[in-house]
């Protein structure tokens, strides 16, 4: 099957990336979200991001301009309808994800293909909700999305090859890799990147290193492009502990046992930069 347009729900930090390279690699694209104040923020944030690459040199004017235009917005799902793929970018809670996949499903035609962007959430059981599993897979992108080479196409246990195929091709069609991971708690970049930033609040936990000395340490010893406690106030505290979560209940294993300075923070509401406070301080 081939895909020309895609529906994205959610239009925070991963919907507005994914809606970026997707509009750029000329699908159109139905942007959701329950806020308009969201949407336009949202669009602003494209138009701001396409700007620099612009500037630098990676894509024209033209291309900007032209990817813009093929971006709707839309705060009603019904609008979602008629599109080939859903990719569900929301909040990583099951109950939100779950509700948007049942409030979507009356609308959609038969041969539209579900996917969601969870980091760590069971495919297969998202899967079972909907009236076709077969058709339901795991899109996950990196944020930020228009850098991250990565994107792991995640197989539910009735996912059919059909589907896989189609996606895979979306990935090609937008010069990114994908990386194929079976449907188990957290995939694979979360399941080696999420214990290694709880690790890190480990350290500063238990007063081993500083913020900064854990961070340099890090970028400078192991030549990581961020420290692990900037990339975890980068991707927010609340999705790292989420993440977390997901792996301690599904693998049952200590090893996973959230820090409890990382649940600290985040019942604190410091999640990182999206509330100008994490480990570090962006006031
Ligand atoms: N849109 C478009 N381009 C962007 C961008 C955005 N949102 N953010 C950065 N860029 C571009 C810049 O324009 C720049 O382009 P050039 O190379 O052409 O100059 C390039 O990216 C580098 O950006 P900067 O110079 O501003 O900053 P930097 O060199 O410090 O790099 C970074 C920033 C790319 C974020 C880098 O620090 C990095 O790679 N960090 C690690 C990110 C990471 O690990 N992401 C994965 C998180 S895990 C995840 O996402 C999975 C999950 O489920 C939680």
């Amino acid at each position: 099957m081939d895909i020309k347009t895609i529906g994205i729900v959610g239009a925070g930090q991963m919907g507005n990336g994914i809606a970026h390279v997707m509009a750029l690699a000329g699908y159109d694209i139905v942007l959701n979200d329950i806020s308009q104040d969201a949407l336009d923020t949202a669009m602003a944030l494209m138009a701001k991001n396409m700007e620099r690459q612009v500037s630098r040199g990676k894509i024209t004017q033209d291309d900007q301009s032209q990817a813009l235009q093929r971006i709707k917005t839309t705060p009603n799902l019904i609008e979602l309808g008629t599109v080939d793929l859903i990719i569900e970018a929301a909040t990583e809670r099951e109950s939100v994800k779950q509700a948007i996949f049942e409030d979507l499903l009356p609308h959609l035609e038969p041969h539209t293909i579900l996917t969601s962007n969870t980091s760590s959430i069971s495919i297969t059981r998202l899967a079972s909700r909907t009236d076709r599993p077969e058709k339901f897979m795991g899109f996950h992108f990196m944020n930020p999305v228009p850098v991250m080479q990565l994107v792991e196409l995640i197989r539910g246990i009735a996912t059919d090859e059909p589907t896989f195929a189609a996606c895979k091709k979306v990935v090609d069609r937008l010069g990114k890799t994908a990386a194929s991971a079976e449907d188990f708690p957290a995939f694979i970049v979360n399941r080696i990147l999420m214990p290694m930033i709880n690790e890190a609040v480990y350290t500063l936990y238990e007063g081993v290193g500083s913020v900064q000395s854990i961070d340099s340490s890090m970028k400078l010893g192991a030549n990581h492009p961020m420290g692990p406690l900037e990339l975890a106030d980068f991707i927010g505290l609340d999705t790292c502990l989420a993440i977390m979560n997901v792996l301690h209940d599904g693998l049952a294993d200590t090893k996973y046992r959230p820090c409890p300075l990382l649940t600290k923070y985040v019942e604190a509401g410091w999640l990182g930069r999206k509330t100008d406070r994490g480990f570090y301080d962006y006031r």
